[in-house]
């Protein structure tokens, strides 16, 4: 049964390992919330920026022992130096295989705290308390934790799905607007892929969202995380359709190597990386330029970047060449088929692939 203000949606996984989302606004800090999914011993993985902030409203919110660890703030802290931190304190602190990892924070804490719970005694319980945007409708979840190698990111791993994930959209009204933008970039691309229908429910409340307004804010969240639990449900090992959440992502993960990973965040480099998905899938004839045209303008109302410039499209290209999604020698895309449609090709030809880099670049004029 739900609490009163609590909205409740499943991840539907075999073996009974399905698990909720609990959604709401100012469920963070209602005592016994997490009670239910966390045992008597827990560590808490956070920073100290989103410690200082919340971490007094997680306690209320759990009856169990907590020890916290507080790790680096920033992707350059999401490595194995990190992880074996975390590491060190489970078993500093004698924790069992019946303790439960609770991640409090963004995708950084999320997947280094995941990544841990996943190996420590080869598994013990997740709970993920996002308090970014990106990790609220992303990140936490679906299962995947990683920390970076310096030859790349994401390189190692696991999938380790949690026991809940606690999004309280109240929690964002502290984080700064370039952060809060990034975060709906991966919004949008839940409608591109898989809604029309909220696609233009998010141009019609776009200046309502920007403004943090409750309900609009409510409204999206729930969507887009409901978008990403039935993908994960249907793939949760990414043999095939989960690729379709990576749409905008071959682009964008150029764009912030070629910038060297320190003038984009991420969620803005995919916003680039998504003109240049609509742009391919235009040079496919697979949508229209005014369905282009729409993603760009949604983007921008959004305050995030749909161009990027200084940056060589050679750059660019070469960079996708090192993407992890080339297979056999290939590059995948996922393209949009409609507004709301989309499906993974590796069948883009080089020309096509050149004029949606082009695009995206400021110098390009439409
Ligand atoms: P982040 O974790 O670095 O958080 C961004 C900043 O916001 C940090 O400085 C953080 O301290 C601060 N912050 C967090 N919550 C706050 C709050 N409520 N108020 C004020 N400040 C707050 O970045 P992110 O965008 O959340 O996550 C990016 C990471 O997520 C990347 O490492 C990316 O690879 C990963 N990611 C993982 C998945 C997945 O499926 N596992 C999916 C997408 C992204
Ligand atoms: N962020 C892409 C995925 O979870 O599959």
């Amino acid at each position: 049964m739900n609490a009163p203000g609590v909205d409740r949606l499943e991840v539907t996984l075999g073996d009974g390992r399905g698990y909720p989302i609990l959604l709401g606004e100012g469920l963070l800090g209602r005592p016994g919330l997490l009670d239910a999914f966390v045992g008597s011993q827990a560590l808490v993985v956070t920073n100290s920026s989103v410690a200082g902030l919340l971490l007094p409203k997680l306690r209320q919110s759990l009856a169990a022992q907590l020890d916290v660890v507080e790790i680096g703030d920033g992707e350059q802290f999401k490595t194995l130096a990190t992880y074996t931190e975390v590491i060190d304190e489970l078993v500093r602190q004698r924790h069992n295989r019946d303790t439960t990892v609770v991640a409090l924070g963004g995708g950084v804490v999320g997947d280094v705290a995941g990544f841990a719970a996943a190996t420590y005694q080869r598994g013990v319980r997740l709970v993920q308390v996002p308090t970014t945007l990106l990790a609220q409708v992303d990140s936490a979840v679906g299962g995947k934790t990683a920390v970076n190698h310096p030859g790349g990111k994401n390189l190692i791993g696991a999938f380790h799905q949690p026991r809940a994930v606690l999004v309280d959209v109240g929690v964002l009204r502290t984080l700064p607007p370039r952060e809060f933008a990034a975060g709906m970039a991966e919004v949008v691309k839940y409608g591109v892929i898989a809604d029309a229908e909220f696609l233009a429910w998010l141009e019609d409340n776009a200046k309502a969202l920007l403004a943090q307004d409750t309900s609009a804010l409510l409204h999206a969240v729930r969507r887009a995380c409901a978008i990403k639990a039935e993908v994960v449900a249907q793939d949760e090992r990414e043999a095939g359709r989960r690729a379709i959440l990576n749409f905008g992502h071959t682009f964008g993960h150029a764009i912030e190597a070629a910038t060297g990973y320190q003038r984009f965040l991420h969620g803005e480099a995919v916003a680039i990386g998504m003109v240049m998905a609509m742009a391919l899938s235009e040079h496919l004839g697979r949508v229209q330029r005014h369905d282009a045209e729409r993603v760009a303008a949604l983007l921008d109302a959004l305050a995030l970047p749909t161009r990027v410039d200084d940056v060589p499209a050679e750059n660019l290209r070469h960079a996708m060449g090192m993407d992890k999604k080339v297979r056999d020698g290939r590059l995948r895309f996922v393209v949009c088929d409609a507004l709301g449609t989309c499906s993974v090709t590796a069948k883009a030809p080089e020309e096509a692939v050149r004029s949606a880099i082009a695009a995206g670049l400021a110098s390009h004029s439409a």
